[in-house]
């Protein structure tokens, strides 16, 4: 069957609020042109994040249900400590209320001035907790990675040349860790491949370094491997996942992406005294370690999203879905990063409107754009984002200008990927009247959240 169908069906349904191209002109107005700044009731399909947006089943609200909110031992903290060592392996758990809690957790730990961290492109929060503890967050993709519409089957990896460069120049004592982002958000959410996990853990292994991964996109990442690595079509996608992890040292994540919860997160090793150390810094910031920031039924529901996102028939649906919409925009001549990556879509915004130079935000324009057309409201991924020092405010023109669409988990059905090729479509036939803009006022720092823009 060619007809791509949702492997759920719905009991409970949210609506969603119809407005006007009028109304939305108003509304986007009024927010100085930042989505970020927009009612979230306001918007029609919200593709800012697949981060703690996703629906969760009748088993996870059931769990919700059987929450067992004991202060220390709670059932809900074993249930969640089983179906994390099931899955990740590793001996020691750390819960945490979200991902970036339990980098800072880490990060406090190890990363001295000076040191450096490789990974193939570090989340944003990832780099500023290491460079809020004087470490130097270095992104070493491979180079594929860097064509954005070149057909490859991994460009999440690594470019293991440059990590052995980097290892020979820096040594072991200067690097705390190694890591890599499973699936690479910040490069496109493109997977790696398990060839290239072995040899990063290799060269780990015999410097010495620890060697961790951050897990958000697990899931779809081990999916991407049974579809394109040699000897893993017939592997159940929870094995894939358990090798991944038997590689690495440790690990990063955010329940919030592939665990279907709307909240939590946890960090694992396998270094029992670094576990310990962990855990004081647990209970002085987070909570007791039984249950670390998150209430017992998050926990619950984070065991059960935990098993049900490894469910194959749900991650075939999720990659194709995906990859649906990239096809159709790149038929359509829309340029998008391509291959599909498995959380969102990607527009590449330099080329879509390529009369607009970076720093008057093509980016920018083109999100406003979508939410003015019909409501659909992603993020830029470009110069606003990543193009001004924050201890001088000089701009430069980030390497990429994207749009990302991340597709929330079980949310949107097909009808809503057809509504937002189609918007995009419409988008991309009056791409030559759409202006570049310009900043009204703008903090220092992560100044994509707040700034004030207009058009040029
Ligand atoms: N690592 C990666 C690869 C991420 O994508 C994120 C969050 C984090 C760490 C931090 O996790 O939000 O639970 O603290 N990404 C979200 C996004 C915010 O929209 O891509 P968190």
């Amino acid at each position: 069957m060619k007809t791509i169908v949702e492997p759920f069906k719905i009991k409970m349904v949210e609506p969603i609020k119809a407005t006007t191209a009028e109304e939305r002109d108003g509304m986007i107005a009024a927010a100085h042109y930042n989505l970020f700044k927009l009612r979230a009731e306001d918007v029609f399909i919200d593709l800012l994040t697949d981060s703690g947006t996703s629906a969760m089943s009748a088993e996870a609200w059931a769990g919700i249900m059987r929450g067992d909110e004991s202060y220390a031992g709670a059932r809900s903290w074993y249930r969640f400590e089983d179906a994390v060592k099931d899955i990740f392996g590793f001996q020691y758990i750390i819960p945490a209320h979200q991902g970036r809690a339990a980098e800072r957790i880490l990060f406090s730990l190890t990363v001295k001035a000076g040191n450096v961290i490789p990974n193939n492109t570090h989340f944003d929060t990832t780099k500023a907790n290491i460079e809020f503890f004087g470490g130097k967050a270095v992104d070493i993709p491979c180079p594929e990675a860097r064509q954005l519409d070149l057909d490859h089957p991994f460009k999440g990896n690594m470019e293991i040349s440059a990590l052995e460069k980097l290892v020979a120049e820096h040594g072991r004592e200067n690097i705390p860790m190694i890591m890599l982002t499973i699936t690479n958000n910040s490069g496109g959410g493109q997977p790696v491949s398990m060839a290239n996990i072995k040899d990063v853990s290799r060269i780990a292994r015999a410097a010495g370094i620890p060697f961790y991964i951050d897990a958000c996109r697990f899931a779809e990442n081990a999916y991407f491997i049974k579809q394109r690595e040699a000897g893993y079509e017939n592997v159940a996608a929870i094995d894939i996942a358990r090798e991944i992890f038997s590689h690495a040292d440790g690990c990063t994540m955010s329940a919030k992406k592939d665990a279907f919860a709307n909240i939590g997160g946890f960090l694992c090793t396998n270094d029992a005294q670094l576990a310990e150390r962990e855990t004081n810094i647990l209970i002085l910031t987070e909570g007791f370690p039984t249950y670390g920031g998150l209430a017992g039924r998050d926990l619950e529901a984070i065991a059960v999203g935990l098993h049900e996102i490894l469910d194959e028939h749900y991650l075939h649906y999720r990659l194709l879905s995906t990859s649906y919409v990239v096809t159709h925009l790149k038929d359509a001549g829309v340029p998008v990063v391509y291959p599909a990556g498995g959380h969102a879509v990607y527009i590449d915004a330099q080329r879509f409107l390529p009369h607009i130079p970076p720093l008057q935000y093509p980016g920018q324009s083109l999100s406003v754009e979508l939410y003015r057309e019909a409501g659909i409201r992603g993020v830029e991924i470009g110069t606003v984002m990543f193009g001004s020092d924050p201890h001088t405010g000089k701009e430069t023109p980030a390497h990429w200008d994207l749009v990302r669409l991340a597709i929330p988990r079980r949310v949107y059905t097909q009808s809503h990927m057809d509504y937002v090729v189609e918007a995009i479509g419409n988008v991309w036939e009056r791409r030559e009247a759409i202006r570049g803009m310009r900043i009204v006022e703008a903090p220092a720092v992560l100044r994509h959240f707040s700034a004030k823009f207009d058009w040029l």
